[in-house]
């Protein structure tokens, strides 16, 4: 039994349907005007078993409801998987928004936090698992989103420090890595990335594509399962090669071998987790 943070677009509308697919049921968790309840009946068309959860899980109570609406409904959790997260701009440090450095950390940061402290004694009950979402901007930094970069790193510092004090009680931490991926945040039709920025993006990445939402919850099913028994504190990076590039070496790959792989999920908001949200690209200063 998992819950899914953000799972009703992008990264972790592909996450609830691998886990689903896989036998796995699902607690879409994503905010009230997400289409959470979309991805949770087309889990069920599927055969599969899911509900949603909507609510903004950076507010102590309604995180501790999601996990009580879990375990409740459920009767165990095996799985927390901290997928939720946003991206709001496109500004040199100097310009970034105020109010969107304290957004980008409520909803990267403290959610984060919190749905982990309310899941750990039920995961510890199971001897479960936390998969988070990590970025090789967590690595390397990301200009341009300073704070967003910023907010990766930390999660991944936390998840190891949840890898190492939890280990005593059979409870595995672990985070997944993405590189840009196919979803609103890196297009520029439907985020605050601009043409350079995009541009740049797929130059720097060896594979000279966007991965798939598919491919990162490909991870994520392998670490959340039994099979990754023995891996705990990892980073796991899915990102094409971007953190290994040294210059625009996307360029040197021909367009046949950039292709997306097809996939076997049936995925339907990748590009909507940026709709219900004020994104701002602010122009620097020359
Ligand atoms: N897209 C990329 O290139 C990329 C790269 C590296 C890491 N990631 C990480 O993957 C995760 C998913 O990103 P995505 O690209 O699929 O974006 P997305 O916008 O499609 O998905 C994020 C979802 O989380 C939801 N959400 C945000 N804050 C919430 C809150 N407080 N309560 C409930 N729901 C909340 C959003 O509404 C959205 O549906 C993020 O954590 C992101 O940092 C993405």
């Amino acid at each position: 039994m998992a819950i899914v943070t953000g799972a009703g677009t992008g990264i972790g509308e592909a996450i609830a349907h691998k886990f689903a697919k896989e036998g796995a049921r699902v607690v879409v968790s994503g905010l009230q005007d997400d289409p959470i309840e979309d991805v949770a009946e087309s889990i069920r068309d599927k055969g599969g078993e899911a509900v949603a959860f909507g609510g903004d899980i950076s507010e102590a109570g309604v995180a501790k409801e999601c996990v009580d609406f879990a375990t409740n409904k459920f009767k165990r959790l095996d799985v927390l998987i901290n997928n939720a997260g946003v991206f709001l701009d496109n500004a040199m440090t100097e310009d970034y928004p105020i109010e969107d450095f304290d957004q980008t950390i409520r909803m990267n940061i403290r959610s984060a936090f919190l749905m982990t402290r309310f899941a750990l004694p039920h995961l510890q009950k199971t001897r479960g698992n936390i998969v988070s979402a990590g970025s090789e901007s967590g690595m390397i930094g990301l200009a341009q989103n300073t704070t967003y970069g910023g907010t990766k790193g930390w999660m991944h510092a936390f998840m190891r420090g949840v890898a190492v004090e939890q280990a005593q009680n059979g409870v595995r931490a672990n985070c997944v890595c993405p590189g840009p991926i196919d979803t609103a945040w890196t297009h520029k039709e439907t985020g605050p990335m601009d043409k350079q920025m995009e541009t740049a993006l797929i130059q720097a990445t060896p594979l000279a594509r966007r991965g798939t939402t598919e491919e990162v919850a490909n991870v994520y099913a392998f670490l959340a399962s039994d099979e990754a028994s023995y891996v705990t504190g990892a980073l796991y990076v899915v990102d094409g090669g971007t953190t290994i590039a040294k210059g625009p070496v996307g360029d040197l790959v021909p367009k046949e071998l950039r292709k997306e792989p097809k996939g076997e999920l049936d995925l339907q908001h990748r590009h909507d987790g940026l709709r219900n949200k004020e994104t701002h690209r602010i122009k620097a200063k020359k």
